[in-house]
């Protein structure tokens, strides 16, 4: 990849979209976007063993790499990175990429070590793709923010775009995670949605207390799933990640949701 990439940056610039594979709708959003601001779109293909916690769905994420390199195909991507484990984490290796304070909180308190993976496995395909712009989901909103400051403060020399979270028809964010769900489980799995959109009609009559406004985000949540596990509902400024009491110009709203064992992340912007 490395010889490839010193090849191809001669004559054109490189775009590189990150993924865990199991592509969605999405996923190609981003590979579409990256096309209009490069000439080359790099996708890679890599469930991170170091992003997940020994309790999480590792060796269950799902997998599709034929049906992958089609959609990257049809969406207009020309290369495709699928590394194996043991080529990016050889034996003995000790090398990790950390960001301060942004990745300690939400879903960094919740998944301790989680945002220590995701900056390595970036910084290390950075390093072998050399890529002039990337982009990164706003769905993983508090991943963007962790991984684009990370770009600014380790110099990469990279454009860093985030795109808009795409959705079902009825508004579930799409995630690759969305797979575990039954058919009789799915409809439940829109309690992050509807809470988010009952959290933005509060914020449009002129609601502003956000303790108020989780009070009934909770309510939302529990009447669509009534077995759902709420790990956090957070108000904060868009760029600080800093908390807000009164939802301000710039606030988002977060939440993670676990909907029959399946923890489920969404946002959206309240103001
Ligand atoms: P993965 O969950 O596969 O997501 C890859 C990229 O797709 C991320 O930038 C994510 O924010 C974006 N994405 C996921 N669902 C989306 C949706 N519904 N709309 C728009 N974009 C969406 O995020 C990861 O993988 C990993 O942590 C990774 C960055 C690849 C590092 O291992």
């Amino acid at each position: 990849m490395q010889s490839v990439v010193r090849e191809l940056s001669k004559k054109k610039t490189i775009g590189l979209v990150p993924t865990m594979g199991f592509l969605h709708d999405g996923h190609v959003s981003l590979i579409q976007k990256a096309l209009k601001h490069s000439d080359i779109v790099i996708t890679t293909i890599f469930v991170n063993p170091a992003q997940f916690a020994p309790n999480e769905d590792l060796d269950r994420y799902p997998r599709d790499e034929k049906g992958d390199i089609e959609k990257i195909k049809s969406a207009g991507g020309k290369i495709v990175f699928i590394p194996k484990a043991s080529d990016i984490y050889p034996d003995n290796y000790q090398t990790y990429v950390e960001v301060g304070d942004l990745s300690q909180t939400l879903e960094g308190a919740s998944r301790p070590s989680h945002f220590k993976g995701v900056t390595t496995i970036v910084a290390k395909l950075f390093n072998i793709t050399r890529p002039d712009v990337v982009v990164f989901g706003l769905k993983d909103y508090q991943q963007a923010m962790v991984l684009k400051k990370m770009t600014h403060d380790l110099n990469y020399p990279i454009k860093f775009i985030i795109a808009p979270t795409v959705r079902e028809k009825d508004g579930l964010a799409m995630s690759s995670r969305n797979k575990y769900f039954s058919p009789k489980q799915r409809p439940e799995s829109l309690a992050l949605y509807f809470a988010l959109k009952t959290a933005k009609e509060m914020v449009k009559s002129d609601i502003k207390d956000t303790s108020q406004i989780k009070k009934e985000m909770k309510a939302v949540i529990q009447a669509t799933c009534p077995t759902a596990q709420i790990d956090y509902i957070a108000f904060t400024d868009f760029n600080s990640l800093d908390p807000v009491k009164k939802i301000v110009k710039n606030t988002i709203c977060s939440l993670a949701v676990r909907i029959h064992a399946v923890r489920l992340i969404d946002n959206m912007k309240l103001l």
